[in-house]
């Protein structure tokens, strides 16, 4: 599904060329749960927005569906990105003036999901997440697990093939942060691809594969025996 080859990032600082991602190379199939682990600064939140077409890289090729992310026009990659990605981030990332029906509803206007279609897909989100309650509320109303829950709703709804997520718990208590991760290992059983930004080794255990970064570059990846797809 996706197939990162030579992937560099790099910024000019001053004039010279700061790397912050090395000579990547990544082969990540359908159907597969992997977490990227690695110390504050060493890549992670780059190569997942590579991966989820937020960043571009300064070099390399990038594979998606079999199809050339890196030379194709702006406007497809955006067409494909909507059509396929869901991305969590860490701080949520709502719109305040919206309540969580609102929010959760707004991938869809980006696809054009006709009215009746998109009352019918959000009610059934809410079903399904217990937020009924909620739907009415303005993100300032919930607490951080209840927001972080929105996001991921939002994320899941337009029915993604590949689930991205940067430290979705870092902001949560371990409870939440559990539900989170029994959430996801549901969702990928389901067959959604998830790549997962994870600081906590327990939460990466609930990957089937572990990527460690350093300094830019993959140092090692393990893989996980008891999670094998
Ligand atoms: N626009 C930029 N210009 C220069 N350096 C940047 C820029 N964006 C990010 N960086 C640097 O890239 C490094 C890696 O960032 P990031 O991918 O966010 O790491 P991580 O998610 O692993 O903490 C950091 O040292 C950060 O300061
Ligand atoms: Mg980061």
């Amino acid at each position: 599904m996706i197939q990162l080859q030579h992937i560099s990032k790099w910024y000019n600082v001053g004039g010279k060329p700061v790397f912050i991602l090395k000579d990547v190379n990544l082969l990540i199939r359908e159907g597969e749960f992997v977490s990227i682990m690695g110390p504050s600064g060493s890549g992670k939140s780059t190569l997942l927005n590579v991966i989820g077409m937020l960043d571009a890289p300064s070099e390399g090729s990038y594979e998606f569906m079999g199809q050339s992310v890196t030379s194709m026009k702006e406007k497809q990659r955006t067409e494909l990105y909507k059509k396929n990605i869901g991305f969590i981030f860490q701080a949520y990332h709502l719109i305040d003036e919206l309540t969580v029906y609102e929010n959760i509803e707004t991938p869809l206007l980006y696809q054009n999901v006709k009215s009746a279609e998109r009352r019918a897909m959000v009610s059934d989100m809410l079903d399904r997440f217990n937020i009924v309650g909620k739907k009415d509320l303005f993100p300032a109303q919930l607490s951080g697990g209840q927001q972080q829950l929105v996001g991921i709703v939002r994320a899941l709804i337009a029915r993604p093939k590949l689930l991205l997520a940067d430290e979705p718990t870092g902001n949560l208590n371990s409870k939440q942060g559990e539900e989170i991760m029994e959430l996801f290992s549901k969702i990928n059983e389901e067959g959604v691809t998830i790549v997962q930004v994870t600081h906590s080794e327990k939460n990466a255990a609930y990957g089937s594969r572990i990527i460690h970064l350093l300094d830019g570059r993959i140092e090692s990846v393990s893989e996980n025996s008891l999670k094998q797809v």
